[in-house]
């Protein structure tokens, strides 16, 4: 008897945002206290950012994981000890260890002894975590796997650093995977050049007892926009190949919330109308890894993507790293 296909499908999403809600105008007020200039003009032309949301200052990565992962296990309707592989995207770890995936599953108060890990590949996290669950409820050795991207860029932010610290924001997403006949994830592709490391990075590491290097977040901006939109024309074209789909047959494309010009130019190379691209950034900045599952929950809860339709997700950020993977949903 020929055996059956075994799929990753989404039974449910959730999201979750810090409540401190931050515009360009408290951003720029708060800057000009230090002598740095900035303005919710420039912002939002350069950008397409309003506001982003910060993390409290008693708030953890894992803390905001297990808020939005509460509200995607709801959904999905599935007992939490039924979770046997959980996967958090993170570049903004609670501890340089235990994984945040592992205080997690402590925080869910899941007993069953199931796989737990993070994956760092900075703002293509979710990308990255995605196609790597997918492979191992595919491959038989999960069945149901909750996938996080959860992040507090606040922390590495130098408020000093103006091309920097307007950019990003904190929150998380979650997704419920599981092992199913019918479609869900279709085809991933996943890709990183480490030629490109500098670019994007935070330069510190724990040494001694103490922070040696600079812990902020370094971007050179232009050459990270550059990279940016090369890449996620082509690893989206990629992933759908392996789907054997067509960009017209895309419904609604996901992509990293970083830059609204980026997104734009990415949604028009693959002859998309920009009404099929679900656009967060506005309001939420960019929040690396967490960024497109907060954007998937809030279109899924808002009832623009609706079963069976086709998503594409993809996403780019340090490393360098990007990925893409199509969805049905
Ligand atoms: O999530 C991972 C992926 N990350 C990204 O995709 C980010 C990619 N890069 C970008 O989105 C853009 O490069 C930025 C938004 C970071 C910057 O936009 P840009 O159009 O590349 O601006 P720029 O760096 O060329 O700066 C233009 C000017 C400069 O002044 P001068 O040299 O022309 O006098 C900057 O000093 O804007 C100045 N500037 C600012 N002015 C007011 C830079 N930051 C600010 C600011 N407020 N916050």
């Amino acid at each position: 008897m020929a055996q059956s296909t075994i799929y990753s499908r989404v039974l449910g999403t959730g999201s979750y945002l810090p409540a401190n809600r931050v515009t360009n105008q408290d951003l720029a007020d708060r800057l000009a206290e230090h002598g740095v200039e900035t303005s919710d003009e420039w912002i939002v032309a350069r950008t397409g950012i309003h506001a982003r949301h910060f993390a409290a200052p008693d708030q953890t990565t894992s803390d905001l994981a297990l808020a939005a992962s509460l509200r995607a296990i709801e959904a999905a309707d599935i007992d939490p000890q039924s979770i046997d592989l959980i996967v958090v995207a993170t570049s903004t770890p609670d501890f340089v260890f235990p994984s945040t995936a592992c205080l997690l599953q402590n925080k869910l108060q899941i007993k069953n002894n199931g796989a737990a890990f993070d994956v760092q590949a900075v703002c293509s996290g979710f990308a990255y975590a995605l196609a790597t669950v997918d492979a191992l409820i595919r491959s038989g050795q999960h069945r149901t796997a909750l996938v996080v991207g959860a992040e507090t860029f606040s922390r590495i932010l130098d408020f000093d650093d103006r091309t920097t610290c307007v950019l990003f924001g904190d929150g998380a997403g979650a997704v419920i995977l599981s092992a199913s006949e019918e479609p869900g994830v279709l085809a991933s592709a996943l890709h990183a050049d480490g030629s490109h490391a500098d670019i994007l990075c935070v330069p510190g590491h724990v040494n001694g007892g103490a922070v040696a290097g600079n812990a902020f977040l370094h971007m050179d901006g232009q050459a990270v926009f550059k990279l940016a939109v090369h890449v996620l024309e082509k690893v989206a074209v990629e992933a759908l190949e392996k789907a054997h789909l067509s960009p017209d047959q895309v419904d609604w494309l996901i992509p990293h919330q970083a830059n609204i010009r980026i997104m734009t130019s990415t949604c028009r190379k693959l002859r998309l109308p920009l009404e099929r691209m679900v656009v967060t950034v506005g309001e939420h900045g960019n929040t690396s890894a967490a960024s497109i599952p907060l954007a998937l929950d809030l279109a899924v809860r808002d009832g623009r993507i609706k079963r069976g339709q086709t998503v594409l997700i993809e996403g780019v950020g340090g490393g360098f790293t990007w990925g893409a993977s199509v969805i049905r949903y």
